[in-house]
């Protein structure tokens, strides 16, 4: 842990992490709780678990989530119904669902209740006053596609709203502006925010290839969670990697078809190590309570400039959603994004292949710095030190930058990495 913290006083603010069941089809009793331990470390609450209707595995999956978590301890549980993949679910297959793992120790009560959400499924909102009246549930869902007008005539189906809208559009960086207009129209009813580091996808069986603008969005989305203060956080995702956006550890027998070449040597483990001081300043508020006890610097960045070839027909927005289709390089900028966790105020030095000149950086905050660096057209293995009065603190190096894509066509997914 590389934070100290005191808890002053019973913090009614979760933080989960969106975890697709069905990527999760391979893995062991014994490797759930490994997850779920990583999970704990970087001071997540639970896992939102995403289920597909159609997924036969589902039940023997999610009995060992449920048992996993109950073993390890304090972790919760809750069940996210995917209306998207698979299609819509039966009322009568989601009333049987919650009322068979609500019984479990692991499941999250959320005012007494089980909590419920959904990924979309707005064809059947008026299945859920009826599921509620027979599993007493706590629902939650996400119905983005509906609009804030229309959600407003149906928020008394529900118990609050949870937003996918997590990622910019076009060149600008995400404001607060979504967020705000949804914990509006709840009505006093919780607001679960989303949180998402990144968005990249290239599954040509599901029609789905673009990019959204990721750059600095894991840090600057999280000191927007700590400024507004919502009553849930939701870390979109665990480990989707077919999006690009995971940040457990990869699971090759996880990742859609399609995807390997993208995700394989892309981990993202690093961008964890960020969360226990994100979370700990949105749960305490006031992060003058925090104490770093480790120097830590996270970098990410793609492997390949944004010219350096094909772009693999990869569009800039989803034009599908309506958003106008941009040229993935203009959101690629060609950087290296820096978070540095530090006990004093450090140099940092960046240097992208061995033979060019070093970037030095002032890191000026006790706490967290966070900075970009061009590849102005360097190519290289990278690396980076955190340097404090004249003793290097920390360091990490990073894979190279090259031109050499794979196959010719350009990775539009981050490499992390940290000290
Ligand atoms: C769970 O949390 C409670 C309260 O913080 C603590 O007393 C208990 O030891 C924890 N249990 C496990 C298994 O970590
Ligand atoms: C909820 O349950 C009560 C009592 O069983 C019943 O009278 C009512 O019609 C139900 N409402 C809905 C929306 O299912
Ligand atoms: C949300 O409500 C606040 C307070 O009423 C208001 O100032 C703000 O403009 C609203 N924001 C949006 C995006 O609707
Ligand atoms: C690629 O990234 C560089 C550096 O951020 C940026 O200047 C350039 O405009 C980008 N390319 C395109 C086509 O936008
Ligand atoms: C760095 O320069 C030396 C001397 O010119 C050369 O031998 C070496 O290959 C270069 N290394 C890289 C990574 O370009
Ligand atoms: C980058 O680092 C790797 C691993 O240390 C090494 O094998 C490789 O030669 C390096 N590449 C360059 C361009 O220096
Ligand atoms: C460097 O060391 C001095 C004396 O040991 C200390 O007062 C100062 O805070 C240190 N500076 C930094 C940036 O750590
Ligand atoms: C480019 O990468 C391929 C394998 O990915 C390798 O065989 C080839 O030598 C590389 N070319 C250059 C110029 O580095």
């Amino acid at each position: 842990m590389i934070i100290k913290f005191q808890a002053t006083a019973v913090i009614p603010k979760f933080v989960f992490a969106h975890f697709l069941v069905g990527n999760a089809a391979g893995l062991t009793q014994e490797q759930w709780e490994s997850e779920i331990k990583l999970a704990k470390h970087s001071l997540l609450d639970g896992f939102a678990l995403n289920i597909g209707q159609q997924d036969t595995n589902t039940d023997q999956i999610l009995q060992k989530a449920y048992a996993a978590a109950d073993a390890v301890g304090n972790f919760s549980l809750f069940l996210s119904f995917d209306y998207q993949s698979g299609g819509p679910w039966p009322a009568n297959k989601v009333v049987h669902a919650i009322n068979k793992y609500k019984a479990l120790p692991a499941q999250f009560y959320y005012y007494g209740r089980p909590l419920v959400s959904t990924f979309e499924g707005v064809s059947n909102i008026e299945d859920w006053p009826s599921i509620r009246n027979k599993t007493d549930c706590f629902v939650i869902p996400d119905w983005t596609s509906l609009g804030v007008q229309l959600f407003a005539e149906v928020r008394h189906n529900v118990d609050g709203f949870f937003s996918w809208d997590a990622w910019p559009a076009g060149a600008d960086d995400k404001t607060l502006h979504s967020d705000e207009a949804w914990a509006n129209v709840t009505n006093g009813k919780p607001y679960m925010m989303p949180v998402s580091p990144w968005f990249y996808t290239n599954l040509p069986q599901w029609n789905k290839n673009w990019l959204w603008k990721g750059a600095q969005l894991w840090t600057y989305r999280w000191e927007q969670i700590y400024r507004f203060q919502p009553d849930l956080v939701q870390v979109i995702s665990w480990n989707d990697y077919g999006e690009s956006h995971y940040i457990g550890p990869i699971h090759a027998d996880g990742i859609p078809q399609g995807a390997a070449r993208y995700v394989e040597d892309n981990h993202h483990d690093a961008w964890r190590e960020l969360l226990p001081y994100y979370i700990a300043s949105y749960k305490l508020g006031d992060r003058s309570k925090i104490r770093v006890t480790k120097d830590t610097l996270v970098y990410w960045y793609r492997p390949n400039p944004n010219n350096s070839g094909s772009n693999g027909g990869t569009t800039g927005n989803c034009p599908q959603q309506g958003q106008q289709e941009m040229d993935p390089a203009s959101l690629a900028e060609d950087k290296i994004y820096i978070a540095a966790l530090i006990k004093e105020p450090s140099w940092l030095m960046v240097q992208i292949g061995s033979n060019n000149s070093i970037t030095t950086l002032f890191a000026s905050q006790i706490g967290m710095n966070t900075f970009e660096v061009p590849f102005n057209g360097q190519t290289g293995n990278t690396t980076f030190s955190i340097v404090r009065n004249r003793t290097e603190v920390a360091y990490a190096t990073g894979p190279a930058i090259t031109t050499n894509c794979t196959n010719g066509v350009i990775n539009w997914n981050a490499v992390v990495g940290s000290s």
